[in-house]
């Protein structure tokens, strides 16, 4: 009987039973009224008496054994009962997290708003352009830097040598080409340059080319529009300084500086360059220069996102860091 008693300790210990049914099974089959462990404290009657305290103590335990490895399963089986139970299956699933804007889209899209409202449409053109548009029409010289394999991506070469163009101010030709007079439009786009990537440069970035022409457009007109600008953008207080410049597009040409109160040094900051359209320019596009004037200006996207946030490093726009684009999801 001992050793009928130790196996059934063995075997109890060793069970491992999941399911309910498959735990009253057990229970039957060690403590129901035919089970192995009932039918041991039957035999234990007739035992002899010297016997019966050891052997009695043994049974004993193992009757305990028994009842509270089965309530233990039992406890177990609830659990993983109540754990499939937290699934609730009419609940909505998990929503995608949405992205956000990128902050060169954010502010392309302000700098946009804001010249719509004041009547500019918006225009746009190739990024694979050719060299009439990008360079000669706008009365670059035949030897001028930008027309050097250094700093402008070619790819072909030739009579009229398509490229990636190096700025918007391309999309000024193509408009004067085909528009009606008088024109109002800004040009936002990706632009492409030949340069060694850093912080502070590199090969893509974003620029808006602003040109408007009608008949007497002046200087004042030009400064106006870009005052009136630069305080939608930064700030009613903003003001604004004009330095002269040159661009082969525009004569006069001017650089424009916005005040700024948290840089550090003179106070002011670049933020476009501008002039009146060089007659050479509208005759180009075959614009009647006696008739017509205008003015044009072009502003650099990351320069401006970099001044609103104070991203110092040029390639966080380029690099799709979620870290660095969930700083931008606020904005809409
Ligand atoms: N195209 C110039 C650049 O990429 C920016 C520019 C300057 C555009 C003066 C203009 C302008 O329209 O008038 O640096």
């Amino acid at each position: 009987m001992k050793d009928r008693i130790d196996a059934l300790l063995a075997e109890i210990a060793g069970l491992k039973c999941s399911t309910e049914n498959e735990i009253e099974q057990a229970r039957v089959r060690l403590l129901g009224k035919r089970g192995d462990i009932t039918r041991l404290f039957e035999e234990f009657r007739n035992i002899a008496p010297e016997m019966k305290r050891e052997l009695g103590q043994k049974l004993n335990q193992l009757k305990t054994a028994a009842i509270s490895k089965i309530e233990e399963m039992r406890d177990s089986a609830e659990q993983s009962v109540a754990v499939s139970a937290s699934y609730d299956l009419t609940k909505p699933g998990d929503s995608y997290p949405l992205g956000s804007r990128h902050p060169v889209s954010i502010v392309r899209k302000e700098i946009i708003d804001i010249f719509r409202k004041f009547g500019y449409d918006v225009a746009e053109g190739p990024e694979i352009e050719d060299d009439w548009h990008v360079f000669e029409a706008l009365n670059f010289p035949p030897e001028h830097p930008a027309r050097d394999m250094q700093d402008t991506f070619f790819i072909s070469s030739g009579n009229n040598p398509v490229l990636l163009r190096t700025h918007t101010s391309c999309v000024q030709v193509r408009a004067m080409e085909t528009m009606p007079l008088p024109i109002r439009i800004v040009c936002p786009g990706r632009v492409f340059r030949n340069e060694a990537i850093s912080a502070r440069a590199h090969c893509i970035f974003h620029q808006v080319e602003g040109l408007y022409i009608d008949e007497n457009v002046t200087f004042a007109d030009m400064k106006q529009a870009i005052l009136l600008f630069a305080r939608e953008m930064f700030g009613a207080e903003t003001q604004i300084r004009m330095r002269p410049s040159y661009f082969p597009f525009t004569e006069p040409s001017a650089e424009v500086d916005v005040s700024c109160n948290i840089c550090k040094g003179t106070g002011w900051l670049e933020i476009l360059g501008c002039g009146m359209v060089d007659p050479n320019v509208l005759e180009a596009s075959g614009i009647d220069s006696k008739k017509y004037s205008g003015f044009a200006f072009g502003m650099g996207v990351e320069r401006i996102a970099m001044l609103k946030w104070q991203v110092k490093d040029l390639r966080n726009y380029f690099e799709n860091d979620l870290r660095f684009l969930k700083e931008f999801e606020t904005y809409i």
